[in-house]
């Protein structure tokens, strides 16, 4: 993961174990509406992981809360972004003097199916990439999912599959909103893409 970090973004990944539910602070459990234990433990272990990043900007203990829309809220001065799978939890974060917002996302290295990979796929969209070529509609996927993260807490504004065009030839995707997103991602072990937006 380190790897397609550029300068100044910390990332971390986990796998999502028994027990990781512990790991919200209250705040943050009470800020998540799901009972459902997989997604807390999903949520916790993510947390726990952004928690040590923010340590490396000597911010310890942050409760990164969750607001009506999904977002996370992080401390000020700083972007980042949290997902998972069903068994990994991967976050990213930077100060925003150098990455006006970022987003992140995580997907097992597995063919989309056909079905799904229509409704995600556009025509403006280029995925002909040096990759194993089951995996571009999953690629896509995970991109336009990390740019949603990247974009919504900048315009506030819900995206669809059909409003993200993802060039990954150019490295680049746009919305339909006006923004671009510069994109760095891996597929082995897991498909895990991060979103920039400059600051
Ligand atoms: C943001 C979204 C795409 C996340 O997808 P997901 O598969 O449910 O979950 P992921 O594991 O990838 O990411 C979950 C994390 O996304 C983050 N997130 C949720 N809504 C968000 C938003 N509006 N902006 C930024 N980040 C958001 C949260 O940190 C969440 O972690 P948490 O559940 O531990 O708090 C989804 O929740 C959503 O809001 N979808 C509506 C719009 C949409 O699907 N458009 C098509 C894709 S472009």
């Amino acid at each position: 993961m380190k790897a397609i970090a550029p300068d100044g973004v910390r990332v971390g990944c986990r796998t999502i174990r028994d027990g990781d539910e512990t790991h919200l602070l209250p705040e943050e459990a009470r800020s998540i509406p799901t009972r459902r234990l997989e997604m807390r433990r999903a949520s916790g272990a993510a947390r726990w992981v952004a928690r040590g990043l923010l340590a490396d900007f000597r911010i310890n203990d942050f409760a990164i809360l969750r607001e009506p829309s999904g977002a996370p809220v992080w401390p000020m001065g700083i972007t980042g972004s949290l997902a998972h799978d069903d068994e990994m939890a991967v976050a990213a974060v930077a100060p925003v003097s150098q990455i006006r917002s970022l987003g992140i996302d995580v997907e097992p290295a597995e063919p989309l199916s056909d079905d799904i990979s229509a409704l995600v796929t556009i025509d403006a969209d280029v995925a002909s990439v040096a990759i194993d070529p089951r995996l571009a509609g999953r690629l896509l996927f995970s991109a336009k999912e990390a740019v949603y993260k990247a974009v919504y807490p900048l315009d506030r504004e819900v995206l669809g599959y059909e409003d993200i065009a993802v060039d990954l030839t150019t490295g680049y995707a746009t919305t339909r909103t006006g923004r671009r997103a510069w994109l760095t991602y891996c597929v082995s072990p897991r498909i895990i893409v991060l979103a920039l937006v400059s600051a």
